[in-house]
């Protein structure tokens, strides 16, 4: 069976734009993969984090995991730093790679521009990534359009240290693949159209988080920027904000664009957007009361548990085989 591996960082609760380019996938995959899903909280220190806060939201992103869908009869689900794997090899990594490289990575440069001082852990942050997913002998990543660059850096990595170390012409490391849906692979925000939905954003109408309650989903959608033109079909370069919302539609509703153009191309965008607001609450509602009971539950201190033995065997293994191959 091909492997997964994917991972969400616990810096704030997770946008319908992490679930639609990313979450939605882990959920969809799992049955025809052996998948391993991580809360990566050692990505999420790469910029400053109040330490109540990281470990509040570490564990309330694994029970959203599983209120998606994520089902731990399934799929490995753990936490970064409960596999000491993910750092060892992540400084192998870091050693092996180039600095000109890091300091390539677009996401590297749009973060570091933020930040009034930046932490040298923020250019290590996609060795990081590169190492969570070698340990897994991964063969697909499923990801958001915006993580295709550091799985080329991944991909790069992996050639280059096959090149060098394996013997034999038995490669040590397996090469991944991105699995980028096609549709909503970039979800962008709600009042900056042409810009990324990002749950770091300042302005909070701009994004839905998972966990907001049905006024707030309204209410945000309702003020979503759309055009003058009141019609409704998709065309991302002239109508940025109604495509984006068709996209979104599309996904929470399992509908394509175009059949959702044809039933709303002579309806305003009043109606539209309100339907679109109660797909997402019948979506969002349910999974929430699931996800308030797992949080309280001891079910998900035994799923972490299980997942972080399961994960340092798996993991453990291949930084054994990076180890004796750099000569440790
Ligand atoms: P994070 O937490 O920033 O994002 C989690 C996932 O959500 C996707 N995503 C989006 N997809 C569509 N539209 C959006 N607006 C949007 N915003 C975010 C991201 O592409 C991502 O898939 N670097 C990863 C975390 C990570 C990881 C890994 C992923 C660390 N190690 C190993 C895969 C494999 C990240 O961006 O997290």
């Amino acid at each position: 069976m091909k492997r997964i591996f994917s991972g969400v960082q616990p810096s704030g609760t997770p946008t319908i734009g992490n679930y639609v380019g990313a979450l939605k996938q882990f959920v969809d995959l799992q049955q025809d993969f052996e998948t391993f899903y991580c809360v990566v909280n050692e990505h999420a220190i790469t910029v400053a984090q109040d330490p109540e806060a990281l470990k509040k939201n570490t564990r309330s992103l694994a029970a959203l995991y599983l209120a998606l869908g994520v089902d731990p009869n399934l799929s490995t689900i753990f936490i970064q730093s409960h596999v000491p794997a993910h750092a060892q090899a992540g400084w192998v990594v870091q050693c092996l790679t180039p600095l000109g490289e890091l300091e390539r990575m677009t996401q590297y440069k749009d973060k570091a521009k933020k930040q009034d001082s930046v932490l040298s852990g923020l250019l290590g942050y996609p060795a990081l990534m590169v190492a969570d997913i070698i340990l897994y002998n991964t063969d697909l990543v499923p990801v958001g359009a915006d993580q295709k660059q550091h799985m080329e850096l991944t991909r790069n990595f992996v050639d280059r240290f096959n090149r060098r170390f394996s013997k034999d012409g038995q490669d040590i490391l397996v090469k991944p693949e991105a699995y980028i849906p096609k549709a909503g692979g970039r979800v962008m925000s709600l009042q900056e159209p042409t810009k990324k939905m990002s749950k770091s954003d300042s302005n909070q109408k701009g994004f839905i988080s998972l966990l907001d309650d049905p006024k707030a989903i309204e209410k945000k959608i309702k003020s979503a920027v759309t055009d003058s033109s009141g019609t409704i079909s998709y065309d991302v370069e002239n109508k940025p904000g109604v495509s984006n919302l068709l996209d979104i539609y599309s996904a929470f509703s399992n509908r394509t664009v175009d059949d959702l153009v044809e039933q709303y191309q002579d309806a305003g965008y009043g109606q539209f957007k309100a339907d679109l607001a109660q797909v997402l609450i019948a979506f969002l509602e349910p999974m929430q009361e699931k996800y308030w009971a797992l949080l309280t539950s001891s079910e998900l201190d035994d799923v972490l548990e299980e997942g972080s033995k399961k994960a340092n065997a798996v993991a453990n293994e291949t930084l054994q085989k990076i180890y004796q191959a750099i000569g440790f």
